[in-house]
């Protein structure tokens, strides 16, 4: 069984404007999993759906955005829920402990106001409640020293730490607990070369000797060819191919994977190429069908018309593409029960 089942999910923002309803389409009737033991890379150009679909695995779920739809079904240590219908309590107590979140941009992880340790003090106090300060100062010198962190970043603010500083102690953060499965947001982009290498290396070091599952959002596709067992590629909203990493660095199906691969930018190169002639869809309005077609060499009739169902192509190896297969998703676009959101 898989750590993660994600089925049939779908969560929009919707907005009114003017008294106008305007639905932003960022996952739309998504059903895929996510191994134990797996670094499960999440790959596909901004405005994607990437950060929305973290958001919604963590159910960090606020207006304008609504799940419509689906299930995120975890099992591990004998555990199985789905965590949309958790109420606060339990979400609170999974949250840090067993499924862990670095978002994009490590500013936003600290208090401004405050010293590192604060912030570390208290998701530890949260979740060890008996634990006496002793313990806790030991866990959080154990732990930094173990990533190779000076001390000294605890009685610093977060402004007086690097880029690079900081993004190690949020990865730190992330982790003291041990979580089971830990979800990171464009980890390395805002960083420089060599910092970023410090990151990759960190990532992988937890990995190794914690061997939790992770899922790792990067637009950098040479982040995905350097870290990831499988590399999940999201466009607009949909996920239109999931591979074992070597497969679709060599060999990618989808014509999308095929153009993000093709653009593969040297290690560090932070520009956002055009990758693919146009850029992805407003998903206020995407297009009809698969919502590549308007930028896909191959498209056909049939790529205007219906959306192409993520089959499996090979053993572990899916794609949503009618190069490979002529079923069509079912119930495209219809949204038929509402869940929490
Ligand atoms: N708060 C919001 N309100 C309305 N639309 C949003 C909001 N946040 C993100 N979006 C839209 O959702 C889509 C997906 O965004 P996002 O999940 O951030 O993509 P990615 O992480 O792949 O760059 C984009 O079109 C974005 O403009
Ligand atoms: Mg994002």
């Amino acid at each position: 069984m898989s750590l993660l089942e994600i089925k049939d999910l779908s969560a929009y923002y919707i907005t009114h404007v003017f008294g106008v309803k305007r639905d932003v389409k960022a996952v739309d009737n998504l059903t895929f999993s996510v191994e134990e033991n797996e670094i499960l890379g999440l790959a596909g150009e901004s405005g994607c759906g990437k950060s929305t679909l973290l958001k919604v695995l963590l159910s960090m779920v606020k207006p304008p955005l609504k799940v419509l739809k689906g299930e995120v079904n975890y099992s591990y240590d004998s555990k199985n829920f789905n965590l949309l219908t958790l109420d606060e309590n339990r979400l609170r107590k999974v949250r840090w402990e067993d499924i862990s979140y670095i978002p994009q941009g490590s500013m936003s992880t600290f208090n401004p106001v405050r010293k590192i340790r604060k912030t570390f003090e208290d998701v530890i106090k949260t979740h060890k409640k008996n634990a006496d300060k002793e313990v806790y100062e030991k866990l959080m010198e154990e732990h930094l020293k173990y990533l190779g962190l000076p001390l000294e970043v605890l009685d610093s603010y977060p402004h007086q730490l690097s880029g690079g500083m900081r993004q190690r102690t949020t990865i730190a953060l992330a982790t003291i607990l041990e979580p089971k499965v830990i979800f990171a947001d464009e980890p390395t982009t805002a960083l420089d070369v060599v910092v970023q290498r410090g990151v990759i290396q960190m990532l992988k070091q937890l990995h190794r000797e914690h061997r939790n599952t992770m899922v790792m959002v990067t637009h950098d596709m040479a982040v995905h060819a350097n870290v990831v067992d499988r590399v999940a590629v999201m466009y607009a909203g949909k996920i239109v191919e999931i591979s074992k990493k070597e497969k679709l660095f060599t060999n990618p199906s989808h014509p999308y994977s095929n153009f993000l691969i093709n653009s593969l930018p040297k290690i560090g190169d932070r520009r956002q190429r055009a990758s693919a002639p146009g850029n992805p869809p407003s998903l206020a309005n995407p297009p009809e069908g698969c919502r590549f077609h308007p930028r896909c060499p191959y498209a056909k009739d049939i790529c205007k018309k219906h959306i192409p169902k993520l089959i499996e192509a090979e053993k572990g190896h899916y794609v949503a593409c009618f190069l490979f297969s002529d079923e069509v998703e079912e119930g495209e676009n219809v949204v038929q029960q509402t869940t929490r959101g």
